[in-house]
């Protein structure tokens, strides 16, 4: 009897100072569990003599439901302890201030391609769009480049192998538009085009915008006026502007269109060529099945990259392909 009071008052102690629920688990089994210290009591009743048995069996008894009550209650402590505990460790101070999200801003050349395609929308210009991959057809032959043609080799074609290439410039797509959608018709076509080709002013990748009108009664005085409008508008002032007779096979008669730019350093303004320009060659009519005696057009091929550096100040063509942070930055 003595040995019951003994092992209660000690699991009492243990209990007590017992402070996570794995070390209450071994005080458990300790003390209940099969070979537990007071199972083992309770093994030996057969062995007690008969009249002190039903006495002994009590207190064991009593003993039991005593340690299994206070380890319930223990446990129940100990759960809360932690639950406590864990909501401390994950509480957040709604009041501090934030971090701030760091704006970003889109690149200059999409600023600028922007810019076009919504001043040729207020223009009337629906904008069309064609493949990067093309094959000679659309790149040249319909365009009225013969085979062998020396303006071919004037476009530093990347050529897969297979007789398709990369659209060296946006020109296919009126090809692809007119044949889609005859005349009449005006559409302002903005693309990648690629030409090997890489030193201060030429990237491998370049962008463009094409413009395409075809109606009855189009002159080339309606290109001059139109692209005075666009020049002026892109740059928000008047601008000195001259057409320089060129050559293009895929229009006649053809001009490149240069504008007078002060670089504002004390120099002699000077002519900087933005596009290309003229009016559609009826060859290339016949190729889309437009009837060349009816529909007369023009159309027009600018450099994006050309028109972002002037409009952002931007002096060296490969800024916009490096992603310097610095750079790109300041035109969030
Ligand atoms: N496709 C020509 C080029 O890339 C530009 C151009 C377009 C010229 C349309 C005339 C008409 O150089």
């Amino acid at each position: 009897m003595e040995q019951v009071d003994d092992i209660v008052l000690q699991a009492r102690e243990e209990l007590a100072s017992c402070e996570n629920t794995q070390r209450l688990e071994e005080i458990r089994v300790h003390y209940l569990g099969r070979r537990g210290r007071i199972t083992e009591l309770l093994k030996t009743l057969g062995s007690i003599e008969p009249d002190q048995r039903r006495e002994f069996g009590q207190a064991v008894n009593a003993a039991k439901k005593e340690l299994s009550e206070q380890i319930t209650v223990a446990r129940a402590r100990l759960e809360a302890q932690l639950l406590e505990q864990q909501l401390a460790e994950e509480q957040v101070d709604v009041t501090l201030p934030g971090r701030g999200g760091q704006r970003g801003g889109l690149h200059p050349v999409t600023l600028a391609m922007q810019r076009i395609i919504d001043l040729f929308g207020h223009l009337g210009f629906d904008v069309a769009t064609g493949p990067e991959v093309e094959d000679d057809y659309y790149n040249f032959e319909s365009l009225n480049f013969p085979a062998h043609h020396p303006a071919r080799a004037m476009h530093d074609t990347f050529y897969f192998g297979d007789g398709r290439l990369l659209r060296t410039h946006t020109s296919p797509v009126q090809i692809r538009e007119m044949q889609k959608r005859g005349a009449p018709i005006r559409i302002i076509a903005p693309g990648k085009v690629y030409r090997s080709d890489y030193d201060q002013t030429h990237t491998p990748m370049f962008h463009q915008v094409e413009g395409l009108l075809i109606g009855e009664k189009v002159s080339m005085a309606d290109l001059k006026g139109i692209l005075r409008e666009f020049v002026n508008a892109y740059f928000e002032s008047e601008m000195g502007m001259r057409f320089r007779p060129s050559y293009f096979p895929f229009t006649e008669p053809s001009a490149e269109v240069d504008i007078a730019w002060d670089r504002g350093d004390g120099s002699e303004p000077g002519w900087l060529e933005i596009l290309g320009c003229g009016m559609v060659h009826p060859n290339v009519l016949k190729a889309c099945d437009v009837d060349s005696e009816r529909y007369i057009g023009y159309a027009f091929g600018m450099g994006v990259e050309r028109l972002a550096m002037l409009r952002y100040g931007v002096t060296d063509l490969r800024q916009f392909f490096e992603n310097d942070l610095q750079f790109l930055r300041q035109f969030r």
